[in-house]
């Protein structure tokens, strides 16, 4: 079938829109290729009409998956750039590792569009090798993407050669074993390291605390930002940013590196290769660093040593968006409090946590301070690292209202990040006794027994909230969510209720 020059060009756009892969016109033929091809896969004959929804922004998430799936490319190998993973080996992991090892040994990795898994799992093989009481740490390495087919590949951990193509000759041998068909099947103790999941970087909420894709130490993003529209690329970046905790590590590929783009991070030179960092000072900022140059409007520093500051060495995090706080303001506060509120929401927004923990502080240290300050410093807390306080502060919120179960699901968030389990139901619990239909907290008691391998209760969980589902439109962002879609949580809810039902 041909489209005409200005269908091409509609499609163009609403792919964009959707996915944030760009398009322009020399790649029109791979994109009438891709959606003929998802078109046949969806079993749609009457493509008119599939294009007709998609320009109405009215297709189902699976089918935007099956279009991803055949507009995306997903080549991939393990440690791919040596050079990128020397450094991470070199420099930037060891001087981690030692700040946490003290305290908190707690790690937060995510590999963001990950395709078929080889850069997640590299990571976590580096990882293995630098921290010999791995058992005793709490590490987490995400790897997301948005083709469900690469997704299952990587979950599988079964590789053939050509993912080892400029691999270090000790991998296979090491952490594989070969079936029967010859390929090669990671071994599980690196398997179970990295936790798949969708995101489409474009269109989906991060950070979230469902997505674990908040509090990160290092965010790996290669050879993605190059496919997307470029006012989606600055978009996913300033995302990136309010994901990492102070100090943490951004890695793009050496051809997607870019003073302009990355103006609100730290750029850090290595040898053949540009890190960026997210300091807590102001972007252009020269602090810390580790042993990479800190380069300023293109001029260059010598390098010294790497320190995080003593605020960053304490418990690690859960992040909530400002979004539900916003109708909060002002009716309750003093005026000048109202505006240092205000401000601290906007730093909050630009991911700006120790700002936003300063302002804050400044009035809400003393006795019967509004609930709404202390919660929302209870989540610039959560997503420093700084599990204690933010407990604290959701504690002292709840002393103050004991009536609202928003705050006890957010007591219940940092619980959970620090591993209370029994007290995170608890809270949660509480929070569905004010509010019966309060849905995050029945989604999220259902992860609660999902990961414990309570499948019928996790069912059951997750049946309520569905059941409450049904009240909002899909378009909704739900309270408390994070800024997740009722359309999109009832996916991802049914998409567990699958999983539970195969695993009971
Ligand atoms: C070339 S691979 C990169 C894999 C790996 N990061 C690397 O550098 O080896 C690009 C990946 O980006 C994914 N991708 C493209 N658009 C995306 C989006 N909007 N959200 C999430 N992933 C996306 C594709 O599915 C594909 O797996």
């Amino acid at each position: 079938m041909t489209l005409s020059e200005q269908r091409l060009g509609q499609l163009g756009e609403a792919v964009e829109l959707r996915l944030g892969l760009r398009f322009p016109r020399d790649r029109w033929p791979d994109l009438a290729r891709g959606v003929e091809a998802a078109a046949r896969e969806l079993g749609i004959e009457d493509i008119h009409s599939f294009l007709g929804r998609l320009l109405a922004a009215s297709t189902e998430n699976h089918e935007i998956q099956i279009l991803a799936s055949h507009l995306t490319v997903g080549e991939t190998y393990f440690f791919r750039d040596e050079n990128h993973f020397r450094i991470l080996e070199e420099q930037i992991l060891p001087p981690l590792i030692r700040s946490r090892r003290g305290t908190e040994r707690r790690l937060r990795i995510w590999s963001a569009a990950c395709a078929s898994g080889e850069e997640a799992y590299s990571i976590a093989i580096l990882l293995t090798q630098l921290i010999p009481d791995l058992a005793d740490w709490n590490i987490t390495v995400i790897a997301t993407d948005i083709n469900p087919r690469f997704l299952r590949k990587a979950s599988e951990g079964v590789y053939s050669d050509w993912s080892f193509r400029n691999a270090p000759s000790w991998l296979k041998q090491r952490y594989f074993r070969q079936n029967k068909e010859g390929l090669f099947e990671l071994l599980p103790h690196i398997k179970k390291m990295v936790a798949f999941s969708y995101l489409n970087l474009a269109e989906d909420a991060y950070p979230t605390l469902l997505s674990n894709t908040n509090a990160t130490d290092l965010i790996v993003c290669r050879n993605v930002l190059m496919y997307l529209a470029p006012a989606t690329a600055q978009e996913v970046i300033h995302r990136f940013h309010r994901s990492l905790r102070d100090g943490g590590w951004l890695l793009v590929a050496a051809s997607e590196t870019s003073h302009v783009l990355f103006s609100k991070f730290e750029t850090v030179e290595f040898p053949g290769s540009f890190f960026y960092r997210k300091s807590s000072d102001q972007p252009g900022h020269v602090g810390a660093s580790a042993n990479g140059t800190v380069v300023e409007d293109g001029s260059f520093f010598p390098p010294f040593e790497f320190r995080f500051p003593p605020e960053q060495q304490s418990e690690r995090a859960t992040s909530i968006s400002h979004q539900d706080l916003q109708p909060l303001l002002s009716e309750t506060f003093e005026p000048e409090n109202a505006n240092a509120y205000k401000e601290a929401l906007a730093l909050y927004d630009e991911g700006r946590y120790s700002d936003a923990a300063d302002k804050l502080n400044l009035f809400s240290s003393g006795e019967g301070t509004d609930t709404k300050a202390l919660s929302l410093l209870a989540r610039v807390y959560a997503n420093q690292g700084m599990l204690g306080e933010a407990f604290a502060c959701s504690e002292r919120a709840i002393a103050d209202d004991k009536l609202t179960p928003s705050l006890y699901y957010l007591r219940a968030t940092i619980l959970h990040e620090q591993n209370r389990v029994d007290e995170a139901v608890s809270s949660l619990k509480q929070a569905l006794y004010l509010d019966p239909g309060f849905v995050l907290g029945h989604f999220a008691l259902g992860n609660h027994a999902l990961i414990q391998g309570r499948y019928k209760h996790a069912k059951k969980h997750f049946d309520n909230a569905l059941q409450l589902l049904v009240r909002y439109p899909v378009e909704e962002v739900l309270p408390e969510s994070e800024g997740i879609t009722a359309g999109r949580l009832a996916e991802i809810i049914r998409s567990a209720i699958a999983w539970s039902s195969r695993n009971e």
